[in-house]
């Protein structure tokens, strides 16, 4: 009989083998075009003085939270930033959590019951998938962005329904059809969960994103934000109704059972959407940087039409297989450029991809040189 080192160092042999094997590195000082930090605000200086010298404010804060919520953890500054937030982003209540990892598998682990049906979009992130998992509502993917697909699963689903979409998906930049998929939820009594995680901060009011962009919000039975991404810091907050809230609160593993953000976190959170706020030619910023990057490819490059159609900075060009796509994401990584091939199965197989995220430091010749360096290594 195997040992169980045997056993896990076969399946890495088999990753291996397959070329996806996952590890760790360090940052190598090449052109971010990989990382989430839209907006540069991970790395602003500006706020994390800001940051540093709003903590100083609240006295001798303690170092960590001391527990959950429920028991020590909770605090004067967490309930107030949770009625900021709540304003911010036009719901009833906000609950904030450790991460958008961490809400997504609390809602939908909790608020679906046995007998109830979750759909959810194929390419929906992995902790949607995962608190899906959780759950005991029986649970159908539909086709991405595919609202035949929905309809026909809706006309089959029984119990409470739940439709779980994103405002901009993550590994291929494009978005739901909101108002389309309202429509049809409300047709057949649905409710939407809805994870604005790569929207924050990019769309709508001071960052409050693309429902509210839209005037939807208040269709929406659940939004999920997360501050990890555009807004450069950590933590993540779901918005909805009163009930909705309590009930999380009372439910939600995920939230009941974790030590509670530090402090510290809370104050990064209020001060990057301050800072946000101060500086509205952000967001602006960076979606001129995509249209750049999409005149170039198309117009000087002929690249355009390989590129998933996304208005979104996350750009994925579509190569298939392992190894090709490590390759030419190898060849722009010794041109400079931080490029990381998504390989199957964190994507289907033959859909392996570069993803490439823009952020309103890349130049427009960074871009300009990113393009010309893609073109060659594509040949
Ligand atoms: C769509 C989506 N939702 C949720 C998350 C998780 O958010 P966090 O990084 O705050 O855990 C991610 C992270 O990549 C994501 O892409």
């Amino acid at each position: 009989m195997q040992n169980i080192e045997q056993k896990l160092a076969l399946q890495l042999a088999a990753r291996q083998a397959a070329g996806n094997l996952r590890f760790l590195r360090l940052p190598e000082g090449m052109i971010d075009f990989c990382s989430n930090d839209y907006l540069g605000l991970a790395r602003n200086q500006e706020l994390h003085r800001q940051i540093g010298e709003a903590y100083a404010w609240e006295g001798e804060p303690l170092n960590g939270a001391t527990g959950s919520r429920l028991i020590s953890g909770n605090s004067q500054y967490a309930v107030e930033l949770e009625t900021w937030l709540a304003s911010l982003f036009k719901a009833d209540k906000a609950l904030v959590f450790n991460s958008g990892y961490a809400a997504n598998t609390a809602i939908l682990s909790a608020v679906p019951q046995k007998g109830d049906t979750i759909l959810y979009d194929e390419y929906i992130h992995a902790s949607l998938k995962e608190g899906a998992r959780l759950s005991f509502a029986g649970r159908f993917a539909f086709r991405h962005n595919n609202l035949d697909d929905l309809e026909r699963r809706l006309k089959k689903a029984s119990g409470s329904i739940f439709v779980v979409a994103e405002s901009v998906y993550s590994m291929d930049g494009d978005s739901a059809p909101l108002r389309e998929m309202l429509d049809l939820c409300e047709k057949y009594g649905a409710h939407l969960i809805w994870d604005e995680a790569h929207s924050t901060g990019l769309w709508g009011t001071n960052g409050n994103g693309l429902a509210c962009e839209m005037g939807l919000q208040d269709r929406i039975f659940a939004r999920i934000y997360t501050f990890g991404k555009a807004m450069g810091v950590h933590g993540a907050c779901i918005a909805g109704s009163q009930t909705l809230i309590n009930y999380l609160i009372n439910f939600a593993r995920p939230f009941i059972y974790t030590t509670a953000l530090p402090l510290h976190s809370l104050v990064s959170i209020r001060e990057a959407f301050h800072f946000l706020d101060k500086h509205p030619e952000l967001p602006p910023q960076l979606h001129g940087k995509v249209t750049f990057f999409k005149q170039k490819a198309s117009a000087y490059l002929s690249l355009g039409s390989q590129f998933i159609s996304s208005g979104s900075p996350i750009q994925a060009l579509v190569i298939g297989g392992n190894e090709k796509t490590k390759s030419v994401a190898a060849q722009m990584q010794q041109a400079g450029f931080d490029v990381r091939p998504i390989l199957a199965p964190t994507v289907k197989e033959g859909e392996e991809r570069l993803r490439i995220c823009l952020h309103t430091f890349n130049t427009e010749q960074e871009i300009s040189h990113l393009l010309e360096h893609l073109t060659s290594a594509l040949q």
